[in-house]
């Protein structure tokens, strides 16, 4: 049957980063969005639409924000239990808390257990759709889109593969990456709503001859994404170049062994040179913007406007558990804190656009998620722009759309998600 989810309904016609914000965005403030099928037929004023169909199920949201599910380009969901470490930088940090917790998901049991409450985290943040990395676990792997599957989602995730500077538990081969990674993808790719992503964790925990290998399984699935981490520390370029002294920058790394084109999603990219902004945006190549991690481990001023002007994709991303949050307001209020950092106050919209086209977009999944609008999947969140007393009292006073939205942004938390729908069909968390 039918369903008609009445409310605000948000919408973007066009990219806030290329025209004025406001103009980029619809937005009915007595709205309506048919769902079918699993699918959004159609966004309109709830009057007229409640009037075509009158034989469809009303669920009436009353003032509450209809617009689309989050998207979160880059997480590590076998992070999920380590999230909020205390006091490390990206290489103690990973050598602490990360790699001794990944150590545990060759425990089929344990992974799944890890799996299940990180996708319940997001839904219960508004996350509908997540490209993660897993362990060098295959059961890591298995878990993640087995749970992901039984949610009825649209994810995104694969096997990280390092074969150096890990503890041994953690260390798989050249050849044994390589094998395993297609095996996986072979399984999962297409499969369902589920994509598989050929996932290096990053230059310095894989040899010349794992990435050459990787470089490889690229070529022979490029149907696939590639995910990997670029440009995150000055500690880390330090050691990039250390470790492989004839290339002249750290992508130059990543392009030597056939990981740069459309299809890569870069995790971090803060310190970039000329060369290296030219060269993902000639490559088409798509960047994860982390910032409650940059803010948290201690990284850097992502340079948002700049990757924006240069026409990248860019989306927005927990990278949980070296971000410091499971919710995408957390992750928008961060983001513009960064912003400001950096002279550039972002508005509203073009963080809102970062946490759903722009992600969307950033995993080639743009034509099916990251929007409300019809033909879209009906994976949808309800924002309560009331949800606590702070935010209640600054609305009081909004005399437009965006001082009604902007609190919710800089102040929420999951108490602002009043309802989430997986492919139309309604969340209970
Ligand atoms: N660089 C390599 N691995 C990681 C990771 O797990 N988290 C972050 N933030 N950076 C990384
Ligand atoms: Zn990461």
């Amino acid at each position: 049957m039918p369903q008609l989810l009445l409310g605000q309904t948000f919408s973007f016609i066009g990219n806030p980063w290329q025209m004025p914000p406001e103009a980029a965005v619809r937005h009915i403030r007595r709205g309506a969005v048919l769902v079918e099928n699993g699918k959004i037929s159609a966004v309109g004023e709830a009057a007229a639409l409640k009037v075509a169909h009158p034989q469809a199920q009303i669920t009436d949201h009353g003032s509450s924000l209809i617009m689309a599910g989050f998207v979160d380009c880059h997480a590590h969901f076998p992070q999920t239990a380590i999230i909020a470490s205390w006091g490390k930088r990206l290489i103690d940090w990973l050598n602490t808390y990360t790699f001794p917790e990944e150590s545990r998901f060759g425990d089929a049991e344990y992974a799944r257990r890890v799996a299940e409450t990180y996708l319940d985290l997001n839904l219960s943040n508004g996350i509908t759709t997540a490209c993660a990395y897993c362990t060098i676990h295959p059961e890591s792997v298995e878990a993640y889109f087995e749970a992901a599957q039984a949610r009825g989602l649209r994810m995104l995730g694969g096997k990280v593969m390092m074969d150096r500077n890990a503890p041994e538990t953690l260390r798989d081969t050249a050849q044994s990456g390589y094998d395993d990674s297609k095996a996986l993808l072979t399984k999962w790719h297409g499969k369902g709503r589920l994509s598989y992503t050929i996932t290096p964790r990053f230059a310095p925990t894989s040899t010349p001859e794992q990435l050459e290998a990787t470089g490889a399984l690229w070529a022979e699935h490029p149907e696939c994404l590639m995910q990997t981490h670029l440009s995150e520390q000055h500690e880390e370029l330090a050691w990039v170049q250390a470790l492989f002294p004839d290339q002249p920058d750290y992508l130059a790394v990543y392009e030597h062994f056939g990981l740069l084109g459309p299809g890569a999603v870069m995790g971090h990219a803060i310190y970039l040179s000329d060369r290296e902004w030219d060269a993902l945006r000639d490559a088409g190549a798509s960047i994860a913007h982390c910032p409650t991690s940059n803010a948290f481990i201690g990284s850097g001023l992502f340079h948002a406007t700049r990757a924006h002007a240069a026409g990248i994709r860019t989306g927005l991303a927990t990278d949980v558990g070296g971000g410091s949050s499971f919710s995408m307001l957390r992750t928008m209020a961060s983001a513009y804190e960064i912003g400001q950092l950096r002279g550039d106050a972002l508005h509203p919209a073009q963080l809102l656009y970062m946490a759903t086209v722009g992600s969307a977009e950033a995993l080639h999944i743009g034509a099916h998620v990251g929007n409300l609008e019809a033909g879209f999947d009906a994976d949808i969140v309800v924002l309560n722009l009331t949800s606590t007393p702070v935010i209640s009292q600054r609305v009081a006073e909004a005399e437009s759309l965006w001082e009604a939205l902007f609190p919710t942004i800089m102040l929420g938390d999951d108490r602002a998600i009043k309802a989430v729908y997986i492919a139309g069909k309604r969340h209970f968390t």
